[in-house]
Parts: C-alpha cells; structure tokens; sequence
C-alpha cells in the first residue's frame, strides 16, 4: 500500500459494552496526544476507529457493514482501524476480508496505536492482538477529560467460561488493576469534573487488590476508599457475577451512602438444568438468596440482570421457569438476547438448537414481562422528590436529562425551581413515569 498523510482528525465508534465506552475513550485520548483532533460532527475523519463488540452474531457482523460505509465513492476509504473484542478475536479474517482495513488493535494493545500508526503512515497493514493486561493502563496518557459521571475499568477479563460466551477468549483471564493506579484515577476524573463514577469489568466484584496499608481488599474494600473521596458523590459498580458476590459487598450496600441502591446482576436463566449446561456455577435458590440478602440491607435497591432465551435445549418449560424467577424478583431494569452461537465456545456446537422462531417467540414473552415490570417501578417514584445528577441538556431550552439513584433516566424542566447546570445533583419531582424514563419538575437547585 501506499504511504498515506498521518491524519489530522479522528472518530472512534464504539460498539459493545461499557467496558468498551471506556476503551474508546481511552483510545480518543491517546489519538488525542497524537495531536489529532475529534473529527467535527458531520464530517468525514482522516482516521475511523471502530471499536468492536464480539458478544453476538450480530454485533460481529456490523464491522464489515460499517467497514463497507466507509468507502467513499471514488472506492478510497479513511484510515481505518479495527478495535475491540471482534480485533481480538478475527483480527486475521478482518485483515483477509476487508483490504480497507489498515489497523487491527486488540483491547489489550492500544497503547500502542502512535507506533501502529506511524507504520500504517509507511504503507504498511498492521495487527496487535497482544494479550497482557497489565502493560496497557501504565502507558495510556493520565484523564484530563470527564463529564459528570465516569466510568473507571478496574478489572478486566474473566475465568469463569460460562458456555455460550466469548470474553473469556476475547478479553483474557482475569486481571485487576493496583489500588494506587485506581485511586490515581480516580482523583483525575473528579479533577476533570466527575461527580459519579462506575467502577468497570467483565467481572467487577472478582476485582482485588491491596490498600495503602498493604491490607488485601476486595471490592467493598476498594469502593469504602474511594468513599472517602470528598468531591465524589455517587458510585456505581457493573458487571457482577453472583459467585463473587461477597458478604462485605453485600453489607456495603446498607452501609455505603455514596454507593448507590443499583445493582446488575445477572442470572442468565431460571432453571438449574439451563444454568448447569451454561456453567454458570450459580443456581435459582442461590441467586435469590443474594438478592434477598443485599434487599435486606438496602429495601430500596433497584435490581437488574441479563438473560439469554434459547439456550441449546431449553425447553418450553425451563423457559417458562424463567419467567416465574422474573415475576418473583420484580427487576427495575433488565437485558435479555436470543442465544447467539458464538464460534469456538462449547455451547456452539451442543445437541437441540433451539429453532429461530421459538427463540423470537420467548424473547417476546421475556421482554413483555420484563417491561411490565420496569414500568411498574418506574411508577412507584412518581410523587417522590428525587436526587438527580445533571448530565446533559435536554433538546429544548430549560430541558435537562439527568439520573436518579436508582439509575433511572430522569427529564426535567428546570423552571420554575430555579437554574441547573451539569454536574449538579438537584431535587426534582417526579411528575410521569413511562418504561425508559421519568419526568419531573425542579424543585431545589443545586446543592453538589
Ligand atoms: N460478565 C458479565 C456479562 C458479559 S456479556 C456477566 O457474566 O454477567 C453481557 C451479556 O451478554 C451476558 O450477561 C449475556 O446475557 C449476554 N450474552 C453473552 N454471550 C451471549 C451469547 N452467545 N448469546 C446471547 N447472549 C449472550
Ligand atoms: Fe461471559 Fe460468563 Fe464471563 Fe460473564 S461470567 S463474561 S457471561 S463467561
Ligand atoms: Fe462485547 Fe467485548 Fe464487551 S465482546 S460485550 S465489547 S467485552
């Protein structure tokens, strides 16, 4: 290929979970660095960075589609970059696939896109899929940039290897970072004007690490620190798994003011047989058992989960236990996919595929349950005067979207109450309720 100009604007789009958000503005920051500016909205970078998810068969697929939009119409494209889970894991088929591509950089690597670019500059095409995790967060510039609520990786990877799913393969075993490195960025978020942050990793409460004292800490212990942390008001934690949910996270839910009463904890099925072949290493009884615990210390606490209909052999049966565990919890918040066969794990080659139109079917039924149930506690804040944290202007002037503790998204209009800004915690009434959103009025102004 020919040398190419180093460019001058760039675009990162990620796809995927928050632990990718996070990568990509982490990458941004690095480009940044470079010198190379945010493409303006609206027109096209000399540099486009998508940022991959691998969860699903559709979210792989979308790379070559979004790769394809690229192309201009002479047939030249931008520089392009593929990032992500989907880097991670096909980085050579991407690299066979699409001759547009120039870069392939895996979730691990991507400290290292200044060198990748300078030889990509040469004409070259080049890939990093190197898996140490440690070496990237020391190397990647310090936060400088935050909006008011931040999210913070502290944990990366998993080992837990349930049947159906790639992490474990795409991002590596589990890491956590060191204490002092959270801390540190910790104080730079809240220096760039974080008032919230949300402690990241595909299995956050397996993170460990040992305090300033040398004490070995667990989650609880690190989120007891970070408490103390006077500018910071909220914090939030996700992705949890219910093995590592520990006796001192489940007490710092009724002890920790600052940690708010959320928690995403998913289940994945409601039947032992499904959760066995899934390797889940959890049961119902024991999965509720935590739920019951952590609303004994927080009666308020909002509970979310993830689901997967149409595991290989699920009957009609096991399905419909599934829908007897949401109708027992009442989740506030939920995620629920069809199956998705993801090449290399064991699940993807089991006996009894459930056919497509069973799997729509039960979505449907799962997704109408869970809605109901959202609504219904959406519901039950109306009338309550509600802490919001500020986060963007709405679309009309005076109009502010914010969120509630519970994670609800929360619009209002900040008059006759007074003024809001970003980044202020405010008391608004909540006046109207649909399933993704409240509606309220400011009563009090800020007091962050
Ligand atoms: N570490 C987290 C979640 C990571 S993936 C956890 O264990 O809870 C996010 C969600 O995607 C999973 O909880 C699961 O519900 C869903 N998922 C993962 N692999 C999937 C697959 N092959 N098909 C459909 N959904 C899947
Ligand atoms: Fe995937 Fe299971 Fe690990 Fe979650 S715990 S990332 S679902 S293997
Ligand atoms: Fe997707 Fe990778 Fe996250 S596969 S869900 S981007 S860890």
């Amino acid at each position: 290929m020919r040398p190419t100009p180093s460019p001058k604007t760039y675009r990162v789009k990620s796809f995927g979970c928050q632990m990718n958000v996070y990568d990509g503005d982490r990458m941004a920051e690095v480009l940044a660095e470079q010198g190379i500016a945010p493409a303006p909205e609206g027109e096209e970078a000399d540099l486009v960075v998508l940022n991959t998810c691998h969860i699903r068969e559709k979210a792989a697929e979308k790379v070559y589609s979004d790769i394809g939009r690229l192309r201009r119409e002479d047939g030249s494209s931008p520089l392009i970059a593929v990032a992500g889970c989907v880097a991670q894991a096909e980085g050579e088929e991407i690299m066979a696939r699409a001759p547009a591509v120039r870069m392939v950089v895996g979730p691990q690597a991507y400290h290292r896109l200044p060198e990748m670019l300078a030889e990509a500059g040469q004409g070259k095409r080049v890939t990093d899929t190197d898996m140490p995790a440690e070496t990237k967060f020391g190397a990647l510039p310090q936060r400088r940039r935050s909006g008011p609520s931040a999210f913070l990786t502290v944990q990366e990877g998993c080992d837990k290897f349930c049947t159906y799913c790639v992490v474990p393969y795409t991002r590596g075993a589990e890491v956590s970072r060191p204490f002092s490195a959270l801390l540190e960025e910790a104080q730079k978020l809240l220096e760039a004007g974080a008032k919230e942050i949300t402690l990241l990793g595909q299995n956050v409460n397996a993170w460990t690490g040992e305090d300033a004292k040398g004490r070995v800490i667990g989650l609880d212990g690190l989120i007891r620190e970070l408490a103390g942390l006077p500018d910071l008001k909220r914090i939030r934690y996700t992705t949890s798994h219910p093995n590592d949910m520990t006796d001192g996270l489940i007490a710092a839910h009724g002890e920790i003011d600052k940690l708010m009463p959320y928690l995403h904890l998913p289940v994945q099925a409601g039947n032992d047989r499904v959760l066995k072949a899934m390797n889940r290493s959890h049961t119902v009884e024991s999965y509720l058992r935590i739920l019951d615990r952590v609303r004994a210390v927080r009666p308020d606490i909002a509970l979310s989960g993830d689901f997967i209909v149409g595991f290989p052999g699920e009957t009609e049966a096991e399905f419909e236990d599934t829908l007897k565990l949401v109708d027992s919890v009442g989740y506030a918040q939920a995620f629920s996919f069809k199956y998705s066969p993801r090449p290399g794990t064991p699940a993807a080659t089991m006996d009894s595929q459930v056919p497509a139109e069973a799997m729509d079917e039960r979505l449907q039924r799962l997704q109408a349950a869970l809605n109901r149930d959202q609504l219904a506690f959406n519901r039950k804040s109306v009338g309550k005067h509600c802490e919001i944290l500020v986060e963007r202007k709405g679309k009309h002037p005076g109009q502010w979207l914010g969120k509630s503790p519970w994670l609800q998204s929360v619009h209002f209009a900040d008059e006759p109450g007074g003024e809001a800004a970003i980044g202020d915690i405010v008391t608004v009434e909540l006046a109207e309720a649909g399933p993704n959103s409240l509606r309220g009025t400011l009563l009090q102004p800020a007091h962050a």
